[in-house]
């Protein structure tokens, strides 16, 4: 029996080795590795291709939400609304710039902020508490794009900033427009299995403001304009140059992987939609890029198990929503966010790569609707 991989670098290694050994050796002969060309041009290439005009590279995805909350001057006494729904970095960033997250339940259908829910937030909380609200912070969660323009107009009569977390949504949009350019700011992550991955850790901000651009550059050189000067309480979180130069490679291929993920997204929707499952939506104005392919089901532990018995692995994204974590504890006790509570529960992420083969996902599909005793589907 042949296993399904979750993932397979070697595949997209071979598909670019050619240009991926250029860049990697044209990046060694230059002795160049921070701060440099190729930094430079993947900033205004990545940033072009969202719509926005400006792109900082940084050190990885988390670095980029902090210093977009950093940015934005946002800090102690000051809270963010977030969801509780997402990887742990989310949260983390809030709770390092010194602020305090207040997390909103998601959509059961999308996963991604439940704007009736944060209405509901926002009528329970004590005035003195609103007004300390000073950014909303939502993710597109698996690819999902939220609902922006509501967002948006929500954001505006409020005053509050917005900084999207777009680490698993490169290409996203709503209504045809990127995510990542409809907040202040837009905070991406490269890490290797990101729809837009590296060869180790980076990450970039994009946004659209000349100030903020100047400033984040600032924070990203541990607060300096120059050698010489520090002004700001920055970081040392710079996206290097050899994993600028790769990555510029990749860019060249993001169209295609993305439209590689949608079409094996809607094989499995086609073969698995009459099971008792839920299985991932996408809403009317909405471009799903499938960074992770989450169906639902209270069965998911005994299905996980069975898929892995027939050599496919799967993954949980995520078992524990942030605010169970420790960190966390303090807000636990109150808060009510049952659909996270749910979802961390049920959701289960299947294979799905843009290398993926046909036959594969067919295997994957098949021991699915085995799992559930119905019979396998043809393709
Ligand atoms: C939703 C979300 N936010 C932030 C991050 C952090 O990105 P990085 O791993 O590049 O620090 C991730 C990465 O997994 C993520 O999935």
């Amino acid at each position: 029996m042949t296993g399904v991989p979750l993932f397979d670098f070697g595949r997209q290694y071979k598909a670019l080795k050619r240009e991926l050994d250029t860049a990697f050796f044209r990046v060694m002969r230059s002795g160049q590795f921070i701060l440099g060309p190729e930094v430079e041009a993947f900033e205004k290439e990545f940033a072009s291709w969202t719509g926005a005009r400006f792109g900082i590279g940084v050190a990885s995805g988390t670095d980029a939400l902090e210093l977009a909350l950093r940015a934005l001057g946002i800090g102690p006494g000051d809270a963010v609304l977030t969801v509780s729904f997402t990887f742990l970095a989310t949260a983390s960033a809030i709770r390092k710039v010194g602020a305090k997250p207040v997390f909103v339940d998601v959509d059961p259908r999308t996963c991604t902020m439940d704007l009736r829910h944060l209405t509901e937030v926002l009528k329970r909380m004590p005035a003195p508490q609103a007004k300390r609200i000073k950014a909303i912070l939502p993710v597109h969660l698996y690819g999902h794009p939220c609902d922006m323009p509501a967002i948006g107009r929500l954001a505006r009569k409020k005053g509050w900033k917005i900084v999207e977390d777009c680490a698993q949504a490169h290409g996203a949009a709503w209504n045809g427009k990127r995510v990542g350019t409809f907040g202040d700011l837009g905070c991406f992550s490269f890490y290797p299995t990101k729809n837009l991955g590296g060869c180790g850790d980076g990450g970039m901000v994009v946004t659209s403001s000349p100030a903020l651009a100047r400033r984040l550059k600032i924070l990203r050189f541990q607060g300096r304009p120059d050698k010489e000067r520090q002004v700001l309480d920055g970081l040392n979180s710079r996206l290097d140059e050899l994993q600028a130069a790769l990555l510029r490679v990749k860019l060249t291929r993001l169209n295609g992987w993305l439209a590689a993920r949608r079409r094996l997204a809607s094989c499995y929707t086609r073969l698995l939609r009459d099971l008792p499952l839920t299985l991932p939506a996408e809403t009317a104005r909405a471009r799903h890029v499938y960074h992770l392919y989450v169906v639902q089901s209270p069965m998911r532990d005994l299905l996980r198990k069975a898929l892995l018995r027939q050599g496919i692995p799967s993954a949980i994204h995520y078992p524990f929503p942030v605010h169970r974590q420790s960190f966390y504890r303090e807000n636990a006790g109150p808060l009510k966010l049952p659909v996270t509570e749910r979802l961390a529960r049920q959701v289960l992420s299947l294979p799905l790569f843009p290398e993926m083969k046909p036959s594969e996902l067919k295997r994957v599909a098949a021991a699915v609707r085995a799992f559930y005793r119905f019979k396998p589907k043809p393709l």
